[in-house]
């Protein structure tokens, strides 16, 4: 691993902060006492200082002021207080370069950059890069698909650092900021609906006469048996499909049935109306 001799700070120890700050160590990639956290709740950085060691603390604009990496995790709601109580303190100045990085869903970069920006002459906002991740829950498994974007102030070994950093709880791919919001209706709205087709798929093997935790067993072991078949095979999802699907079979009387009801098609229509509805949030 590549370690990163950096102070990150993660402002929010929720879920994510959490999945992060545990990442990082068990990776190596930062030692605890490298990692900052600061949180409202005064019980959560409890758990995070005897769980990781890690340095807590309530004042954001401390674990601000101190890191060279900052992410900020706390809900989207809660983001605008966050980031003026830290761009309106007395002693808020960019000395030395700072990665800002946002994960809150749906928060452009021009208003991350409204707010931080504001009271910074052209050199301290140079200094002050920013950039905007769409995780997923997957995160909290390690397992997450991260989309990100860097606003114009992001040079390509901020963006190596934070993808470091990023791998630690899954992958990570580069866009354009316009293009957050089909990612936050792929990915970042995603597990959703793998979760419903295993609902769809457990309620059926209930139907078909199965016990429900037996039902539910199959259900996820096909998925990921299926999974690990896309990773590992070259070919495409559908190649796949067509492969277990014989003429005048099983699988073909369940398709003739998925076909006729336009599955496809509305799963299509389905992200569609994500991708609409982010984009709407995120004016
Ligand atoms: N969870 C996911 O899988 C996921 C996926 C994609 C994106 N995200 C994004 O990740 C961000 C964090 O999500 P999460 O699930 O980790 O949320 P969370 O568990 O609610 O964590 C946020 C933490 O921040 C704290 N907080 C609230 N206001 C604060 C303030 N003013 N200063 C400092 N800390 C404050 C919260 O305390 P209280 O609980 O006391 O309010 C909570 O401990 C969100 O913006 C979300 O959009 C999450």
């Amino acid at each position: 691993v590549s370690k990163i001799n950096k102070k990150i700070g993660f402002i929010g120890a929720g879920n994510m902060g959490e999945a992060f700050v545990g990442a990082l160590i068990r990776t190596g990639i930062f030692s605890p006492s490298m990692i900052y956290t600061s949180d409202i709740s005064a019980k959560r950085l409890n758990i995070l200082n005897k769980t990781y060691g890690i340095s807590v603390m309530k004042d954001n604009f401390k674990v601000f002021s101190e890191c060279e990496i900052i992410f900020i995790a706390v809900k989207p709601q809660h983001i605008y207080q966050v980031l003026s109580q830290i761009s309106e303190h007395e002693g808020y100045q960019i000395p030395n370069r700072k990665i800002v990085v946002s994960i809150a869903a749906g928060i452009p970069l021009r208003k991350i950059e409204a707010l931080l920006y504001n009271s910074l002459n052209n050199e301290a906002i140079e200094r002050l890069p920013i950039i905007r991740v769409m995780p997923n829950t997957p995160a909290l498994v390690l397992a997450g698909m991260s989309g990100m974007s860097a606003n114009k102030y992001v040079k390509a070994e901020d963006l190596n650092t934070i993808k470091i950093i990023l791998e630690a709880i899954g992958k990570v791919i580069e866009f354009k900021e316009e293009d957050l919001d089909a990612v936050t209706a792929l990915s970042g709205s995603g597990p959703a609906y793998v979760f419903y087709i295993a609902e769809a798929m457990i309620e059926g093997g209930i139907k078909v006469g199965l016990e429900p935790d037996k039902a539910a067993m199959l259900t996820v072991a096909t998925i990921q048996g299926a999974l690990k078949l896309m990773e590992e095979s070259n070919e495409s999802p559908e190649i796949l499909r067509r492969k277990v699907t014989s003429p005048g079979g099983t699988t073909e009387a369940a398709f003739k049935i998925l076909e006729k009801n336009k599955v496809k098609q509305n799963i299509i229509e389905a992200i569609r109306a994500a991708a609409r509805r982010s984009k709407e949030l995120s004016q």
